[in-house]
This record gives C-alpha cells, structure tokens and sequence, in this order.
C-alpha cells in the first residue's frame, strides 16, 4: 500500500452560527447546533494532534468565528502546536481590542468576506447589518499589519460589480482579492436557481479581472473558476484525501466540508480516534483517495492526475452516485444534467439569494439558543 502523505491544511469549522444569512453559504442545510459544539480543551487537542500530523496551516472558520469568545485560546493552542492560523470572517464582532488579542495569540492573517461593494446591495446579500463593519475590520487587520485577503463569492447578484468590488479591495489595502464563483453545495444548492448567473455575466467578470491584472501587479487577483459554466472538472480540496481535512463544529472529521451530504461515508469524530488515524486509515478518508475508486471516462483520462476526478459531493447531487465522474466534465456522461441556467420557478420571482436562505437559517440555529 502507498504511504499516505500528511495533510497540509486544516479547515477548523469552530460554529456553524453567523450574524449573516448569505445565500451562497456552503455549510451544510443542517446545521451544528452550538450546544455540541467542541470545547476549548477539545479543539486545543485537535490543533495538537494536527501539528504532529503534519499539518502546516488551519483557517479558523465558521460559521462566523469570532462568535467563539475562547477564539484567543484556540489561536494560541494552534499557534503552539505549529500551526499557521489565519481567521475567515465576516468581519461582523472584529474591534480593536479583540484583533490584538488574536495577534498577541499567534494569529498570522486574515481572510475577510465582503458580498457587494454597494453597500445596501451588500447588506440585502448578507441578510443583515454588516458594510459599515466590514470596512472598519478591513481598516483593523490594515492597521495590525497582517496579511490581509478579501473574499467574495460571485453570483447572479454581484457579478456584474466585480469592476467595484475590485476598486474596493484596492481601496481597503487588501493584499490578495479573492472572487470566488460559488460553488453549489450546502445553502447554495438549494438557492442554485437565484444564484446562477445570467448568459454572458460570468465572461464579462471575467475580463474584468484580466483588465485590472493587467494595470496592476498588486493586489494579488484570484478567479476561481465556475466549473459547472467551463465544462471542466475542479480538482476539489485538491483532491479527496490528500492535502486537506476538515473538521466540522462537533468533531465530525471530512475529507471536505460537504462530505457528511454522502451516503454510507460513516465520518468518524475527534472524540472517538486520532486524527492520524482518521487520515491514513478512515474508510471515509480512503474512499475516493488515489485513482483506484474512478470510472471511465476519469480512469483513462490524461487529467485524472491533475483535477482527481473533480468533486465527488457535487456527482453525488447531480446523480445520485458519488463515484460517478463529475457532471461539470465535459467528458462526463451526466454532463447533461448540469444546471447551466436558472431554470426553477423560485427563479421566476424576485427574491435575492440571501432571501431564500434567511427563514431556514435563522430557524437552525434557533435551536440551541445564540449566543457563546
Ligand atoms: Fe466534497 Fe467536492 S465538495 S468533494
């Protein structure tokens, strides 16, 4: 059997609760209650055993983190156990006093989410309050000095504003923009039909980016590709099992964060095993590692080593079989079924995707009650 090489990364989902309802949200439709949550102890462990793994960095994600008010502990129990941290937020509970707590604890960056660069637009996105916060905690992380990513999921809704949403990232000194299609899993699969863009939206994005990367050298412009709209398979997580895990709010632990949608995978729990043995050994881990598990037309093809199959969550959702190939191949034989336009007749009216998300949401997490 072939070693099995130590992961890179550790995406630590520390809740599930955000102040924000954004309909693209890839958590998943159930969401983690707070009240089985991971403690502080147990995510220090986690972090621990992550590091001796090999691990080299974790995203501290959510969910909103900063909802967690022991975030300090848990940065300096991954900063101990040698962990690069770098916090995902939304920016919404970012002040100064909590940013140099973080920084004091080890915190070396951050990755904040903006929806819009118009503010009301962005705030109809976000489902809540949330600009006026934002600028200031970009404000905050420029002055910290630390390495400074925004973060935008693009859809139907904002895509035609990437020319602001870049100026405004420019404008707030960030070091990297991040404009991110979404990807449908979790929230965004059951909003797909508000979210899919219009014909010629994602294009026209696009060579805007090819336009501002071509005036500037700094920030660093990342476009990631919708892959279900360019007929070619993303290399999901980089590939199932082999350079990152994820580690859900309750010690579920997932080759990928919308890995607990397949049926049969049994994902084992940082309560119960080791996360090395989790990595190497899991059957869920093992399940669509390497090249053995692939079907054609994937098993014969020059790329299997470079996008790995695609995603094996989003063939699961197209049709019904995760070792399927990936339906956004266009090699793929369910390359029919991919959902290229909005085609439901939620599409027909005129809500917005945080809209179609914010009833369900806030009702999830009702239960246990908000606050940490
Ligand atoms: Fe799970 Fe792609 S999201 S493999």
């Amino acid at each position: 059997m072939t070693a099995v090489e130590p992961p890179w990364a550790l995406l630590a989902e520390l809740t599930h609760a955000c102040p924000l309802r954004c309909g693209y949200c890839s958590n998943p439709v159930r969401l983690i209650g707070r009240s089985v949550e991971l403690g502080s102890g147990e995510w220090a462990e986690v972090f621990r055993q992550a590091g001796e793994l090999g691990v080299v960095q974790t995203h501290l994600s959510g969910g909103e983190p900063l909802l967690r008010r022991d975030l300090p502990e848990l940065v300096a129990a991954a900063d101990t156990a040698g962990l690069h941290t770098q916090l995902v937020t939304s920016g919404v509970g970012l002040t100064e006093r909590r940013l140099a707590g973080l920084v004091g604890a080890g915190l070396r960056g951050v990755q904040l989410s903006v929806q819009h660069a118009e503010p009301t637009a962005a705030e109809r996105i976000a489902g809540a309050h949330s600009f006026a916060a934002k600028e200031r905690a970009a404000g905050l992380i420029r002055a910290a000095g630390l390495p400074f990513g925004l973060n935008v999921v693009l859809h139907r809704g904002n895509l035609d504003a990437v020319e602001e949403l870049i100026a405004l990232g420019v404008a707030w000194g960030a070091d990297r923009i991040e404009l991110a299609n979404t990807q449908y899993h979790g929230w965004a699969a059951r909003n797909r039909a508000a979210l899919l863009p219009e014909p010629g939206q994602v294009e026209r994005a696009r060579e805007t980016v090819l336009r501002w990367r071509r005036r500037l050298d700094e920030p660093e412009l990342v476009w990631v590709a919708p892959d279900l709209l360019t007929g070619t398979a993303k290399p999901c997580m980089g590939g199932w099992g082999r350079i990152s895990l994820t580690v859900a709010p309750d010690g579920t632990v997932l080759p990928c964060p919308a890995a607990a949608t397949l049926p049969g995978l049994d994902p084992p729990n940082v309560k119960d095993r080791r996360l090395a043995w989790i990595w190497r050994e899991s059957t869920a881990f093992n399940a669509y590692r390497g090249e053995s598990w692939m079907r054609e037309p994937c098993r014969g093809c020059a790329l299997r080593t470079t996008d790995f199959g695609g995603c094996r969550c989003q063939a699961y959702a197209l049709t019904g079989d995760a070792r399927n190939p990936d339906p956004a191949c266009h090699h793929a034989p369910d390359h029919h079924l991919v959902p290229l336009r909005r085609t439901s007749t939620a599409a027909t009216h005129r809500e917005t995707p945080a809209e179609t998300r914010r009833e369900a949401r806030r009702e999830a997490l009702m239960e246990p009650p908000g606050e940490p």
